[in-house]
């Protein structure tokens, strides 16, 4: 590895007692790996995971793409995040420390979650609820939104988590697919002082269609707000639980049993539901969070990502609480009361080490800027040690920022690329292992055969531009997509590919050190403030308004505080509008999407044209649309283009 592309040496106090200390260590472990795969993550399964029935085999290819691991292996995910902690002695130790949107704290313990669990649990046994059964948890950042995932775990019931910010037709979408059962849910949320609701949304998803599986909805009451009731399905949840007991046998289940699906979006079609298992998920989990964040028994851990979202699965639910670790939950914003409130957490709680995402970031470095009362030196950071980063690429400009300013110069940066898919990180530095260079992610994560292909799946050159793949498999991946096994085939692993896993990424490698740096999404996947949406999805969303909408194609705009915004252009069944009319109906396909996928997916940029810009085929040239989004001269040939006076109609801003 040469000196000179590396920035940023490990500090000795980073690498001093560190779980992976050193390259060496790390390249040790990467040699095991590679010596016998199987056996490295069975070691790894044994040591962080306690098995009910021990595993006799490790990774079975037997039925490829769709591997096995640790398969006649049994065990519970709930037990081994809350009961084995107390069992040896560490009950009284805070699992969460919660703190409201309002500014109140709360501590829970490893026993109080314990207990929780299980009462929630019984409840759920009580309302008929069983093995195998999915439950879909439609809920705000609280600690009863972790019990109600702990729950379902703890008796094998498969949960699928729809983030708060999704719109009713999308949590009808997800109930249907997944054939849900319950509904566990808020009467509303707080954010950022506002109440927003929650339990109405379901309420609209029920009226919808497709969601008569639905036998109970379950109601934490978190505001007191008034909410519609139906009597005949909905319960509040400390009616249903005041009434059970705090102890509940664990449901042992197979390793193979689906602990979750989580709904992502893809380049065509539905969001796809991403099917995770039970053990190989939960031993990527705990090992990752172990290495990754280097946790120790004193720290305080911090991951600011919403359960809604994988990183909320994989980094609150079930990572730190397989180790052990005492980790904040917050429930509202970063800019509320004002934009110093993560700064102002850090130094209440103590927090070393704290993960967060490059949106969130680049807004506060912003607020930072314009005020000294937010920006991180006026505030006592210096229980901070390791700084992560997740969700999209971070650049090399806030790194620096967050390293300086947050880190105080003194704390490890860990750019964490990983996916929905991926169950935990995929390439990463190990903060006591691995130098640092802003904007990459440097290498991959022990175990983790990560590699940049060409389309037909040979090796490229380092320093030469290509696909991001994985080229064998891992114990957290993917297992299946949730009703549509040959969707997950021709997905992830595409036939020209050699069987390896195809992230929908591009990559390049440093020609020196290897280092890996992602290019961004190689398919029609948006990623705005480190949400995923499909292009295909938001197209279908404006043009299902069929009374305004004929036409309509959606592309990526880079941004430099989201990453990306999202352009439509769209053709309408009527004229062209101009000037105010065309600001009005832009506002009107604004909400109208709002309302069919969420806020999240509103189209910042809106243009509308007599026509889309089409070859003499017929397809709709994207890349053109591209460049018009960003304002580009236009370098593109358009001698083949059906209608060229219409990009002088798409060029204009509303
Ligand atoms: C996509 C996955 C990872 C959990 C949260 C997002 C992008 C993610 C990074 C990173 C560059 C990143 C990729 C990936 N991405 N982390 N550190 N550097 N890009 O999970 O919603 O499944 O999105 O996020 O494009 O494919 P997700």
């Amino acid at each position: 590895m040469s000196e000179e592309a590396i920035n940023y040496p490990v500090p000795d106090a980073a690498m001093k007692g560190a779980h992976v200390s050193g390259m060496p260590a790390y390249l040790k472990l990467v040699a095991e790996a590679d010596v016998d795969l199987g056996a490295y993550w069975a070691r790894l399964a044994r040591e962080f995971v306690s098995w009910k029935t021990p595993f006799t085999q490790s990774l079975d290819e037997s039925g490829a793409p769709f591997f096995k691991w640790f398969e006649d292996g049994t065990l519970n995910a709930s037990y081994n995040c809350l009961d084995r902690h107390v069992e040896r002695g560490r009950g009284d130790k805070v699992a969460i420390l919660f703190e409201a949107d309002d500014g109140q704290v709360s501590r829970v313990t490893y026993s109080d979650l314990l207990a929780r669990t299980c009462r929630l649990a019984n409840a759920l046994k009580a309302r008929g609820v069983k093995k195998g059964d999915r439950v879909v948890i439609y809920m705000s950042m609280s600690v009863e939104g972790v019990v109600a995932m702990q729950a379902c775990a703890r008796i094998g019931a498969t949960h699928s988590v729809v983030f708060g910010g999704f719109s009713a037709q999308s949590l009808r979408d997800r109930i249907a697919g997944a054939g849900a059962v319950m509904v566990i849910t808020a009467d509303e949320q707080l954010r950022g002082g506002k109440q927003l609701p929650l339990k109405a949304i379901v309420e609209e998803a029920m009226t919808l269609g497709g969601c008569e599986s639905i036998k109970d909805v379950i109601v934490y009451r978190r505001t007191g707000g008034q909410i519609a009731w139906d009597a005949s399905r909905d319960r509040w949840m400390h009616e249903e639980t005041e009434k059970q007991g705090d102890t509940c046998e664990p449901e042992w289940v197979g390793a193979e049993h689906p602990l979750f699906l989580l709904y992502t979006s893809g380049s065509t079609g539905k969001p796809k539901g991403v099917q995770h298992s039970t053990g190989g998920y939960l031993v990527q989990a705990a090992v990752s969070t172990t290495w990754t964040f280097d946790l120790r028994d004193e720290d305080v851990f911090w991951c600011t990502a919403d359960i809604g979202w994988v990183t909320g699965h994989t980094y609150i639910t079930y990572g730190p609480l397989a180790i052990g670790a005492t980790q904040v939950v917050f429930e509202g914003v970063p800019t509320y009361p004002d934009a110093g409130r993560f700064w102002k957490m850090i130094q209440d709680h103590k927090v070393s080490v704290f993960y967060t995402a490059p949106t969130a970031i680049r807004s506060l470095i912003k607020a930072a800027e314009a005020s000294e009362a937010v920006h991180p030196r006026s505030y006592d950071l210096t229980s901070l040690r390791i700084l992560g980063s997740v969700g999209e690429p971070i650049n090399p400009a806030a790194w620096e920022w967050y390293h300086q300013h947050v880190g105080g110069g003194r704390c490890p940066i860990v750019d964490t690329f990983w996916q929905t898919e991926t169950g935990g990180h995929m390439i990463t530095p190990l903060p006591g292992a691995t130098p640092l260079v802003p904007g990459s992610c440097t290498l991959p994560f022990p175990g983790i055969a990560a590699a940049v292909v060409d389309e037909t799946g040979n090796d490229v050159p380092h320093g030469q531009g290509g696909l991001l793949v994985v080229k064998k498999p891992w114990p957290g991946m993917i297992r299946n997509i949730w009703g549509d096994p040959e969707r997950f085939k021709v997905s992830y692993f595409p036939p020209e590919l050699k069987g390896y896993y195809l992230a929908g990424d591009g990559s390049i490698r440093d020609a020196k050190t290897g280092y890996f740096t992602i290019t961004g999404r190689i398919d029609d996947v948006l990623n705005v403030s480190g949400h995923r949406m499909g292009t295909m999805e938001i197209e279908s969303a404006l043009v299902s308004c069929t009374a305004l909408v004929a036409e309509a194609a959606v592309v990526g705009r880079p941004d430099e505080t989201t990453g990306e915004t999202i352009c439509a252009f769209i053709v309408l069944k009527g004229p062209r509008p101009t000037g105010d009319e065309a600001r009005k109906i832009a506002t009107e396909l604004r909400n109208w999407v709002a309302k069919e996928i969420g806020p999240i997916a509103k189209p910042k940029d809106i243009r509308f044209g007599d026509n889309l810009p089409k070859t003499r085929s017929g397809k709709i040239m994207r890349r053109l649309l591209r460049s018009i989004a960003k304002d580009e001269a236009i370098t593109q040939d358009t001698s083949t283009l059906e209608n060229p006076a219409v990009l002088e109609q798409l060029m204009e801003r509303n």
